[in-house]
């Protein structure tokens, strides 16, 4: 099974459509609408379109015989924080447990530091998220604090995991 990293394209609205519908939203940030519209995936495809520009993120789509089965991002921060990254990434559900978000972190991980301007990459993990977590360590990601109620879904408090991986 080979594992591809694309660009995201607007021909890839529906798939984008499909895969966020249908995402297992546990462990996601609460910025992915729900319900996932068209619309929403028009307006993302537009604004990924604008930041492949500048140089600081990256966002790509996961492809598995040539069908789009994830989403992947590392996005730069700012400030103080300007050389620090965060990850992010999604498998589709009936993908899972075959190795597909490892190997996309892998290829990921080698782009941001080559393209952007990047001394680390940050990913932040609900806890219980123990496939998040075993995908990071497999690529050499560090864990390195526990932020504790530092997240809330619903009305229920996380502690967060603080993993790292530096250049
Ligand atoms: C997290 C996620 C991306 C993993 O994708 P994936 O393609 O299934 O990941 P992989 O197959 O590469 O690796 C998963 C690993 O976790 C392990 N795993 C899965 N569920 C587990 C569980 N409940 N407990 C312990 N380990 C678990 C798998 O066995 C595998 O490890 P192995 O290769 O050593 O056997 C996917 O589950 C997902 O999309 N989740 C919803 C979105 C999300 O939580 N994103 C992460 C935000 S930080």
């Amino acid at each position: 099974m080979q594992v591809q990293l694309k660009k995201w394209s607007a021909k890839d609205k529906m798939s984008l459509y499909n895969l966020c519908s249908t995402a297992d939203r546990t462990y996601l940030p609460d910025r992915l609408p729900s319900p996932y519209t068209e619309k929403d995936a028009e307006f993302w495809l537009d604004f990924v379109s604008q930041a492949e520009d500048n140089d600081t993120d990256i966002f790509r789509a996961i492809v598995v015989d040539g069908r789009i089965v994830g989403s992947i991002s590392v996005e730069c921060k700012n400030d103080i924080f300007r050389t620090d990254s965060e990850i992010g990434f999604m498998v589709m559900p009936d993908y899972r447990n075959q190795g597909i978000a490892t190997k996309a972190v892998a290829e990921i991980v080698s782009q941001a530091f080559n393209k952007l301007n990047v001394t680390r990459i940050t990913a932040y993990v609900f806890e219980p998220n123990l496939a998040s977590a075993k995908v990071l360590e497999k690529n050499g990601f560090v864990l390195e604090g526990r932020l504790r109620n530092a997240a809330i879904k619903g009305d229920k408090l996380y502690n967060i995991l603080h993993y790292g991986l530096v250049k």
